[in-house]
């Protein structure tokens, strides 16, 4: 069964709004899992404007299904803060500074000896790793000799497609990155603009997806459908 782990980064993005604590991220942390999510998924960026690196310190001991940190590696700051925190996950995305969201997975051929080296520090320390890949066979192969337990599909162009009415289009990449995954014995993540639309389509074409992330679309529909009911949709879209 995929699992949903659930990015609390708006969360913070509400509470940093205005100061104070309110919305209480270390609650939310624990009321999604409560709420039947699978784990929870941060998002650290070096100027603190979502989730901070305060917050994560202080989740990791609520947790008590699955800690996924997501972030730039290139930041010794990032790499400090989960080496000292040890979630059960941590996926390394190409961010360059600054950036508004991520947008483009690794190119794992160009920064093989780079990646190879930067996932041996963590999994020396015990830290699963997933890497975020575009939907490319080549990529994925990249990916499978760098070290990596797991790639995370970037399924902004899936989720773009079928929002325009073509769906096996914008499918058919992904399903030849994951066969491939699955070929090469790595585990396969996914997210990016998964919603509660599109992800039943992607859930069903992939079945050995080991888990998604989700962020944006869920905390939207929650506004709308309160939390537990909304983590409740999103994994009803993850039934086989
Ligand atoms: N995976 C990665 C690597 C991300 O950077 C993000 C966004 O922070 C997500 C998943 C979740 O994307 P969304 O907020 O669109 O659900």
């Amino acid at each position: 069964m995929t699992k949903l782990s659930v990015n609390i980064n708006k969360i913070a993005t509400l509470r940093n709004s205005r100061g104070g604590n309110n919305p209480d991220v270390k609650k939310t942390a624990m009321d999604v899992q409560i709420f039947g999510a699978d784990g929870v998924t941060v998002h650290p960026r070096p100027d603190e404007r979502h989730i901070r690196y305060a917050d994560v310190r202080a989740i990791k001991p609520i947790i008590t299904t699955e800690f996924n940190i997501e972030g730039n590696c290139r930041e010794q700051k990032f790499i400090d803060l989960v080496l000292e925190v040890k979630p059960h996950q941590v996926t390394l995305v190409p961010d360059a500074e600054g950036q508004l969201t991520s947008d483009h997975g690794w190119n794992t051929i160009e920064h093989q000896q780079y990646l190879k080296d930067t996932i041996a520090v963590f999994k020396n320390a015990g830290i699963r790793v997933s890497i975020f890949v575009d939907p490319v066979v080549e990529m994925v192969e990249g990916a499978a000799t760098t070290g990596t337990d797991r790639i995370e599909l970037y399924t902004e162009e899936y989720a773009r497609k079928f929002a325009t009415g073509q769906k096996e289009e914008a499918i058919a990449p992904y399903m030849a990155a994951a066969e491939k995954a699955r070929e090469l014995g790595l585990g396969l993540n996914a997210g990016h603009d998964l919603d509660r639309h599109n992800l039943s389509w992607f859930s069903k074409h992939i079945p050995y997806l080991d888990e998604v992330s989700i962020g944006h679309a869920l905390i939207c529909d929650a506004l709308y459908f309160g939390l537990e009911n909304t983590i409740q949709m999103y994994k009803r879209c993850l039934l086989p």
